[in-house]
């Protein structure tokens, strides 16, 4: 991915546009929770026991024995011993000191309606959706899914699963049904709660029809639970064996459930994600490592205080809400925004209202967002006082350095820090970032790796590169946010990522004997791989340049091509199709499709829409092709290999390079022709 390609046209001043780093304000650092530069030293002269500060944030049941146990590596173990339960975290204890009348959730409804939950008003509600789960049958350790939208029921939901020590698995509310029912029996969930609809651009979505369309696709019987989302606006329909939410909560009130001591390594959740088979992949996080680890980088990254208004603008769907909406900052106390609609409804102004309205002190966004708002241009900003920012985030993929200084200039005002923060779903929580009153920052790389951590970039033989070499991420040792597995597949875990980097005995000695109780005794063998590329400069700042396996990022959403290409070849009188990632102004990459017909059939707009509606089916409307090209063959090397890297290039317009190798070069230039065509 390139810096300054293909993004809107913007007007930036001389002075901004040549300068290369970037100080965080005074008044910044005056008041920051982590402003001590020896951090990084701490750390890195007292590791593991480091993180003893991360667990020091929580409130244990019972204190943990070790902080880490590497014994059976990669399957580490943090905080064993200790018990804990994230709902009790994020909610009692808060209301125990005294905070029970702080806001916890404030929400907003895309048509404009307003709710705001007390950490009182949220106990409440949680422990009487707690009772009614379990009423409903749910014990500890099982499975319940979420398909909501961006409603307040979401997070109540997942509190009341966390305080039962059942396990959510949130499915994205913008997949289809078909995305659903894989989930559900992937994970072998007998629970599903889900609402009658949301609003998008203030027209009502049937959400409901999608859930029981999935719902026919699951091996098991379920036990489903509606939220009224749409009042009168949408028949409340709730089919024969589902149960109203708001009954259920009115039965329980006043329902007092005590939260389930949880070991620190049981499964707090679970979210599938995609990866480079078709199979998602079903992400295992635990109650004290992830909880300890969100908790500790909305500390120290996003400054998170209990007095603040704290806004994340991302969908509690994916695992940048599950973090930085719900857990972190709930586990710390603050007050979290949530905002169910689209940033340009009912005008393109409607983020900054919000942020005037309700004084946000923090903002944390995406930098597709951020290339919209740009193109939007600074007058919907410069319609409102934003200056109760105190300081701006972005996550989910690279920035380009434009859009940071468009974000730092009329978002911030010059005044307030920005982290650029590198994670994944895998790492539960952020992992590459400046610390917002520490570091200087360079507009379009992430920063150096956070204290405790030790990610490299290397060449494809594991050795570190040079500065300003392109290589691949890797993180050396292991942290508590990491994923602990794949769900019921220690082996694909190991295989995923882990096999690239680590020490091959070492891998084989554990794809032989999974868990395998010999002890190993040195962690360093074991070497993390994220799947993405990066360079590191002189000063060990990464700039992440994106993914290196089949995942594209599409508006900061990972898709798998393997998943949208086994959706398009399920279409009738489809040969073969070769799905990759193309640069896109706003969204950063888009889902180009290349599709050969059998028999030689000619294209037609209804194959077309044909292709588009099996994708929006199979996964949803945001894998939804930006262009189908039909052609008569894929370009091959000659040991068969489709060559993915060009079609890249030619989706991308990006210059072709050598295509000698290839089996078939002539088809190249016909694939390049249809693309300058617009065809
Ligand atoms: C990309 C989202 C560059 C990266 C939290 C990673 C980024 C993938 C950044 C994970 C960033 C995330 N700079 N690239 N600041 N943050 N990425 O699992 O390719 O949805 O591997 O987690 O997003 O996406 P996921």
């Amino acid at each position: 991915m390139s810096d300054d390609t293909g993004e809107p046209e913007v007007e930036l001043e001389a002075r901004l546009e040549e300068q290369e780093t970037f100080e965080p304000s005074d008044s910044f650092v005056e008041q920051a929770n982590v402003s001590d530069p020896d951090v990084y030293e701490e750390f890195e002269e007292n590791w593991p026991d480091c993180w003893e500060r991360a667990a020091d944030l929580l409130s244990w049941d019972e204190e943990y024995d070790t902080v880490l146990e590497d014994g059976d590596a990669p399957f580490y173990e943090w905080f064993t011993g200790g018990e804990l339960n994230a709902s009790y975290n994020c909610l009692d204890r808060h209301v125990e000191e005294g905070a029970k009348n702080r806001a916890a959730i404030k929400w907003e409804g895309e048509l404009g309606e307003t709710r705001t939950y007390t950490y009182g008003d949220l106990l409440n509600e949680v422990e009487a959706f707690a009772a009614a789960l379990r009423d409903l049958g749910v014990e500890e350790d099982d499975v319940v899914t979420l398909y909501m939208p961006m409603i307040p029921e979401l997070p109540i939901a997942m509190l009341a699963c966390a305080r039962l020590g059942a396990p959510h698995s949130v499915v994205f509310a913008g997949f289809s049904a078909d995305a659903l029912a894989t989930r559900m029996n992937s994970a072998d969930s007998e629970y599903l709660v889900t609402c009658d609809g949301y609003y998008r651009r203030g027209d009502a979505l049937n959400h409901k029809e999608k859930a029981d369309k999935g719902l026919r696709g699951v091996e098991n019987d379920v036990q489903t639970v509606v939220v009224d989302r749409l009042g009168d606006e949408l028949t409340h329909f709730l089919g024969n064996d589902a149960h109203d939410y708001d009954e259920l909560v009115a039965d329980h009130e006043g329902a007092s459930v005590e939260p389930v001591s949880r070991d620190a390594e049981d499964m707090l959740f679970l979210m599938y994600t995609s990866g480079t088979t078709g199979e998602p992949k079903g992400v295992k996080h635990t109650t004290g490592g992830y909880l300890a680890y969100t908790a500790w980088t909305s500390h120290a990254v996003l400054d998170v205080k209990p007095e603040d208004t704290y806004w994340c603008t991302a969908d509690i769907g994916w695992i940048t809400g599950h973090s930085y909406i719900v857990y972190g900052p709930l586990a710390l106390g603050t007050t979290t925004m949530m905002y169910e609609g689209t940033p340009d409804y009912p005008d393109k102004d409607r983020l900054w209202e919000l942020i005037e309205r309700n004084r946000v002190d923090t903002f944390y966004t995406a930098p597709t967002a951020i290339r919209s708002f740009m193109k939007w241009g600074s007058e919907y900003p410069e319609r409102h006082d934003l200056s109760s920012l105190r300081l701006l985030g972005t996550v989910g993929e690279p920035i380009n350095p434009r859009a940071w200084k468009w974000y730092y200039k009329h978002i911030g005002d010059e005044e307030c820090p920005i982290v650029d923060t590198w994670w994944q779903t895998e790492t539960g929580g952020m992992m590459i970032t400046t610390l917002p009153a520490i570091n200087e920052m360079k507009p379009g790389s992430a920063g150096p790796p956070l204290p405790g951590i030790d990610a490299r970039v290397v060449d494809a033989a594991g050795e570190e590169i040079s500065a300003g070499e392109a290589g691949y991420l890797t993180v050396n040792n292991p942290w508590p946010g990491m994923l602990r597995t794949l769900y019921q597949n220690d082996e694909r875990f190991i295989d995923e990522y882990w096999t690239e980097y680590s020490d091959a005995d070492a891998v084989n000695g554990q794809l032989t004997s999974p868990h395998s109780s010999e002890s190993r005794e040195d962690a360093d063998e074991w070497v993390y791989f994220p799947e993405d590329g990066a360079t590191v400069d002189d000063d060990g700042y990464v700039t992440v340049l994106g993914r290196v396996d089949d995942v594209i990022n599409v508006s900061g959403h990972r898709l798998g091509t393997m998943e949208i290409e086994s959706a398009i070849v399920g279409v009738p009188g489809v040969a073969e199709a070769a799905v990759v990632g193309g640069d896109h102004e706003i969204k950063g990459e888009a889902v180009y499709t290349y599709v050969i017909l059998e028999d030689d059939a000619e294209p037609s707009e209804d194959m077309r829409e044909r292709i588009v509606a099996a994708v929006e089916d199979d996964i949803g409307p945001i894998a939804r092709p930006e262009e189908v090209l039909f052609t008569p063959e894929l370009p091959k090397t000659r040991s068969g290999k489709i060559m993915r890297r060009l079609l890249e290039d030619i989706a991308s317009g990006n210059e072709l390079g050598d295509t000698s190798t290839l089996r078939n070069p002539e088809i190249v230039d016909e694939i390049a022709r249809q693309v300058d065509d617009g065809t």
